[in-house]
């Protein structure tokens, strides 16, 4: 596809592109919200504007699969508002909303009440995701609706269905599979991990230390087994949230070799902290699946280095700040915010030359875009959508979460020296983030439905 206009919209000259063929030095020509050409400026058609990058990367527009905005009765949390101004301030142009908020989005009509208060708030792409409804037969209302996926945390349902039970659990993969609805699961047992609250609650002690011994490794190993071996021999789509341990992430990449079509996601705080941090920060670094050892978070990197992990996603789940500093260390709400932090630490380790820029753009751009068929989006070639981050590699900076758009103002990351800053963001061809600043009004992002699969 050719920029088939004498005139177009807009031409971002002097950048470093990264294309699928590589780093290529030049302009990108975009025409109504796409993008038409990448070219040597000197073969750039003339453009209505024309915008210097000032020898700035240019990513496809990044995709976080695993967000958390809240809203509705938890908007003291987050609001649509606030938390994709952090996307975008974060280098995120679309972001995929958890269901696990207050009412849970788990009816066609709570989905779409849903979408209706974020039409007039976001200002990044965003698609949302359902719980289990308590009937398998509203899944395909949902589906109709443009629910991005079905979610499912095993270790607290947030369903009516039991799916505790292994009969009831198959039931709706094959349910989900009919409809190729792709199910994301947040994988603990639940029953090893309430035994553990049990009994260190009826012993009475509590640290940061003993609430997180609650979600012990075996916790998601044991259902991360659960799931695939209930799925042997089908073909749901299935996808792992915020795998934290080696041996499930090579649990699910065997089965990845076996053919079954599961794909999973790390965090940053999984691949970059360890649970010595809750020494220091206390219940703040508190999260699900808990911070690990030095050793499983190199194994991690491992895993993402080899290119088996499919997915890094921020898992940014903010929470007040004093609902974070709660006196009651078991009434502490799990996670914090990801969105503005995500990027830079990565970014970090490309500069330190132990990522290739290649495979952060995969697992933040492209990967996401093909699990989650978000057609357009993830890579930077003619006839995609013109979402695109603009990255300064030489603009090293500390982590201060006292100047996040997040209304959650805390991270386990505050401090921590990065290198490589997101300075622009453009949204269908619109410049809706410049130097950190947003700059487009409330509403101005779009709903996401994934796309139909190509035929054939
Ligand atoms: C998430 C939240 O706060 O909603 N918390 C977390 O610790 N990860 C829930 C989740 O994603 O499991
Ligand atoms: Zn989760």
């Amino acid at each position: 596809m050719g920029c088939d206009h004498t005139l177009i919209d807009l031409a971002l000259v002097n950048a470093r592109i990264l294309t699928d063929h590589g780093l290529i030095k030049g302009g990108i020509a975009i025409n109504d919200g796409k993008i038409c050409s990448i070219d040597p400026e000197e073969h750039l058609p003339k453009a209505f504007t024309t915008i210097n990058m000032q020898g700035n990367l240019v990513l496809p527009g990044l995709i976080d699969v695993h967000t958390h905005l809240r809203d509705l009765n938890l908007e003291h949390k987050e609001d649509f508002y606030s938390g994709t101004c952090a996307a975008l301030a974060g280098g995120f142009t679309t972001v995929l909303d958890m269901p696990n908020t207050v009412p849970l989005t788990d009816s066609a009509l709570r989905l779409q009440a849903k979408m209706a208060v974020a039409s007039g708030r976001i200002v990044a792409n965003t698609g949302f995701y359902t719980c289990l409804p308590a009937e398998v037969t509203e899944l395909k209302r949902l589906k109709d609706l443009g629910a991005m996926g079905c979610k499912v945390y095993l270790h607290n349902p947030h369903t009516m269905l039991d799916v505790d039970d292994d009969n009831v659990l198959l039931h709706t993969l094959q349910v989900l599979e009919d409809l190729d609805m792709i199910l994301t699961i947040h994988a603990e047992d639940r029953y090893l991990i309430e035994d553990l609250v049990a009994k260190f609650q009826a012993a009475a002690t509590s640290s940061p230390r003993i609430r997180s011994k609650t979600h012990p490794p075996q916790a998601e190993v044991k259902a991360v087994q659960r799931v695939l071996s209930l799925i042997r021999g089908r073909c749901p789509r299935l996808h792992f949230c915020h795998i934290s341990t080696g041996k499930a992430s090579s649990l699910i990449s065997q089965a990845k070799v076996e053919g079954l079509s599961v794909t999973y996601e790390v965090t940053p705080h999984h691949l970059f902290l360890s649970e010595t941090l809750l020494g220091k920060v206390g219940s703040l670094a508190f999260v699900e699946p808990p911070l690990r050892r030095s050793t499983t978070r190199r194994g991690l990197w491992r895993d993402l280095l080899t290119g088996s992990i499919d997915v890094v996603a921020s898992d940014h789940a903010p929470h007040a700040l004093k609902e974070k500093r709660h006196s009651d260390l078991w009434a502490v709400p799990s996670g914090f915010p990801g969105l503005e932090t995500t990027l830079p630490l990565l970014l970090t380790m490309v500069a330190r030359g132990k990522l290739s820029l290649e495979r952060l753009v995969a697992v933040l751009a492209r990967n996401p875009a093909r699990i989650f068929r978000l057609d357009g989006k993830g890579v930077i070639a003619a006839g995609f959508d013109a979402d695109l981050t603009v990255v300064d590699m030489d603009k090293e900076f500390i982590i201060d979460s006292s100047a996040f758009y997040s209304k959650a103002k805390y991270s386990p990351f505050d401090g921590m020296k990065v290198v490589g800053q997101p300075v622009q963001v453009f949204l269908g061809g619109n410049l809706v983030m410049d130097k950190g600043e947003v700059v487009s009004k409330p509403g101005s992002g779009t709903i996401l439905r994934p796309s139909l699969p190509a035929v054939g």
